[in-house]
């Protein structure tokens, strides 16, 4: 408990010379109300205390602050504002020390920015990470961090959203000192030296020097910025902290930070940021079970066996290694565990010459991912993960041999993207150890891990589980079991619907465009060429359904970009789809074939039909109690499948839209087409009636 507030204390060292104001508001010292008025509390007694000569202004050793707190967004505004404590550091006639440890992000690196010096414990790390809710740093960030850093750093730091430590940030100059040894302690001895030197003081905003090359050369901010923008995809907050930074150069600190405020606001109110901060919430949340009994503890994960060298089981071993963990991979064969190592080895070498991995690094990864064609070395690992094809028996099979030999409390996991985990799990004496952690191709790069609770899984399974997805840096997702999971199961009606539009009217490339036009990275017809048509084909032969295109392009020997024709074709060495007359013959035949009459079909009605019945299979999967929330169906197809950032995921669109308008077109398409998938489901009309959104339902557990 503190003395100025709950969350803020002050204490007088030194003799009264120096005074701490600690900052402590669990879990990370997010800038709430309270938090900012204990704040201006303090440094209003620091400042009228004549004895007082210098402040420290320190948090806890998990945060200095992660910023303003991100649930207060959207609300009514409280008093004092972030902006009104940063001006009163501006007006402090005596120097104000920020120690920096564990987390300076957002406003609390903007409240670091404001003050006289900056000191860091090692590892701290500094950053304005704003841009990744949707929004810019709203608090002077824009305008102060160029004056430190120079305006290529600040336009990097801040565009990209990603934090630096502070040794770069003493490099970049927006910190004065790394401070090695106690830090509380190291952190007021360098305040012992800011008196004693009793230099003038130095506000960030009358600093100068740093803007001068971007003044002397306009487009500087631009070719800073390029590279950036492209990765923002057209979302509108990259853009707009451009332009901040631009008013940070161009105009006198006041009018820069008017200009700021401007851009904040209007991306405060944007729609994207609205998606954004929900799936910041939304990440966090899929991992929370409303059944786990408290003090459940994760298993501690030293060392991983990977069963399967193809291109899942070496992109899952890569993700252990990219995190520092040991790996073995295991095969039957020598060919094919060379050809899979040899795999993970070229994908490190393109890492490296896209500029994105050290060559050192990547020694010292492979140096982690052991590969052996002997199975007991099942036996090494505190998790076991069986990445192999998706056939039950040998699935079965398999678990039946890792049951015999893996340690006792191994966590075992089936990479199963559509097979019953619970069947799997039967298999072995202790199902309570087995359950499904689907990853997603390319799995060393695709940030989603679907995780499956089987009937019998336990919590400390579940919670070892998500330990290790958050180790490897995924985002985690608790799924029930059903075939494709939640996933790939909604995408299932997502193709349906693509492959009828090719029957009824549509190109495959007018299909691809709209989807893109949506903010998908892909559109499905050129994602199934670079997938592979084949896979496909071979799993509707093995399960006796058909897809009318499809099949005739695989027919047709048309397998997707390796074999330089799908559903479009590919000039040699080529990626990029190109639309063929020749797919446009064959999908009119069809269409005449099996009857259909084909029409113009417009953007609108693509899109809704790659997307409404999406939100309906959701709805079923909410019903069915196979997902816990509807944000982490969002959660899922943002990570997993490139659903744009800013529409904030399927189940968060469809509350935006209104459950009415979709239930309504849906009920359109089912009758139009008779395609008994597109009927409204249950929750959704219950829902609609009840004129409710899927935000409004409450947390359940996973039906097992
Ligand atoms: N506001 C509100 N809550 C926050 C928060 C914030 N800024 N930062 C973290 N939290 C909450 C999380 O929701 C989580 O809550 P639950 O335990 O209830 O789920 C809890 O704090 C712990 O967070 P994490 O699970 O994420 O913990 P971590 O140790 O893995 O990561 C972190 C810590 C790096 C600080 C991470 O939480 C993070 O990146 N936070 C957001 C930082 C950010 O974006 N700050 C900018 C805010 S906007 C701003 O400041 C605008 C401005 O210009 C004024």
């Amino acid at each position: 408990m503190g003395n100025i507030n709950a969350v803020v204390h002050l204490e007088h060292l030194e003799g009264g010379q120096i005074a701490l104001i600690g900052m402590d508001n669990p879990p990370v010292n997010a800038l709430g109300h309270a938090l900012r008025s204990g704040l201006a509390a303090a440094l209003g007694q620091a400042r009228a205390d004549r004895a007082v000569k210098a402040v420290i202004l320190i948090g806890t050793e998990r945060a200095f602050s992660a910023g303003a707190d991100i649930s207060e967004f959207g609300k009514p505004r409280q008093a004092p504002g972030l902006i009104d404590i940063i001006d009163l550091l501006d007006a402090m006639e005596k120097p104000v020390i920020a120690a920096l440890s564990g987390q300076a992000l957002g406003g609390g690196c903007e409240l670091a920015l404001g003050c006289h010096y900056r000191v860091a414990a090692p590892g701290a790390r500094i950053g304005l990470p704003e841009v990744k809710l949707g929004l810019l740093p709203g608090a002077g960030g824009t305008q102060r961090l160029p004056r430190l850093a120079g305006v290529e750093r600040a336009v990097h730091i801040i565009v990209s959203g990603d934090p630096v430590a502070a040794e770069q940030a003493l490099h970049d100059g927006i910190i004065d000192a790394v401070l090695s040894g106690p830090f509380r302690a190291e952190a007021v001895a360098f305040a012992r030296r800011v008196i004693a030197a009793a230099k003038p003081l130095r506000r960030v905003r009358d600093i100068d020097e740093k803007l001068a090359p971007a003044k002397a050369d306009p487009k500087l901010i631009d070719r800073a910025a390029e590279k950036l923008l492209r990765r923002g995809r057209g979302l509108p907050a990259p853009k707009a902290c451009v332009e901040a930074i631009r008013a940070a150069v161009s105009l006198p600190f006041d009018e820069g930070q008017k200009r700021e405020a401007a851009l904040f606001m209007e991306l405060l109110n944007s729609p994207e940021s609205k998606a954004q901060r929900h799936l910041f919430f939304a990440e966090r949340e899929a991992v929370k079970l409303p059944d786990m009994p408290g003090g459940v503890k994760p298993k501690r994960i030293a060392r991983a066996v990977v069963i399967g060298a193809g291109t899942m089981g070496g992109g899952i071993a890569m993700s252990f290694a990219n995190f520092g963990v040991p790996v073995r991979i295991i095969e039957t064969d020598r060919a094919a565990l060379t050809r899979g190592l040899d795999r993970v080895a070229e994908n490190y070498r393109i890492a490296i010459a896209r500029g994105s991995l050290a060559a050192p690094e990547m020694e010292r990864r492979m140096a982690l991912i052991e590969g052996t064609v002997d199975f007991a070395a099942v036996a090494e690992g505190d998790v076991v993960i069986e990445a192999v094809f998706e056939e039950m028996d040998l699935k079965q099979k398999l678990f039946r041999e890792i049951d015999r030999l893996a340690k006792p409390g191994a966590l075992l996991a089936s990479n199963t993207s559509t097979l019953d985990v619970t069947k799997i799990a039967a298999v072995t004496k202790r199902p309570e150890d087995v359950l499904g952690m689907h990853f997603f191709s390319p799995a060393n790069v695709m940030r989603l891990l679907e995780i499956v609770r089987a009937s019998k899984t336990s919590f400390e399974a579940l919670a070892t589980a998500i330990a290790i997805g958050k180790q490897i840096g995924k985002i985690p997702a608790v799924v029930g079991v059903c075939d494709g999971f939640v996933g790939n199961r909604m995408l299932a009606r997502r193709t349906t619907q693509a492959e009828m539009l090719l029957l009824e009217g549509a190109l495959p490339w007018d299909v691809d465009a709209a989807v893109l036009a949506f903010g998908f990275p892909m559109g499905p017809f050129a994602m199934g060429d670079l997938a592979g048509l084949d896979v496909g084909w071979r799993i509707r032969k093995a399960r006796g359904v058909k897809a009318a295109i499809s099949d005739v392009l695989c027919e047709a020997g048309r397998f997707g970009q390796k074999t330089g024709s799908g559903y479009y074709r590919y000039e040699a060495g080529s990626r990029t789809p190109v639309p063929d007359p020749e797919v446009e013959k064959i999908i009119v035949e069809t269409s005449a074939r099996l009857g259909f009459k084909r029409r113009t079909i417009g953007a609108e009605e693509i899109t809704e039909r790659m997307t409404y019945p999406m939100i309906n299979e959701g709805a079923r999967i909410l019903e069915e109690r196979m997902a816990m929330r509807a944000s982490d169906i969002d959660v899922i197809w943002i990570y997993g499948y490139g659903w744009p950032v800013g529409r904030g995921g399927p189940m968060f669109y469809a509350d935006q839209i209104g459950l009415a308008a979709i239930r309504d077109r849906l009920a359109h398409y089912a009758q139009a087409t008779g395609e008994a998938t597109l009927k409204p489901a249950a929750l959704l009309e219950k829902l609609v009636a009840e004129n409710r959104g899927f935000a409004s339902l409450p947390v359940q557990t996973i039906a097992t």
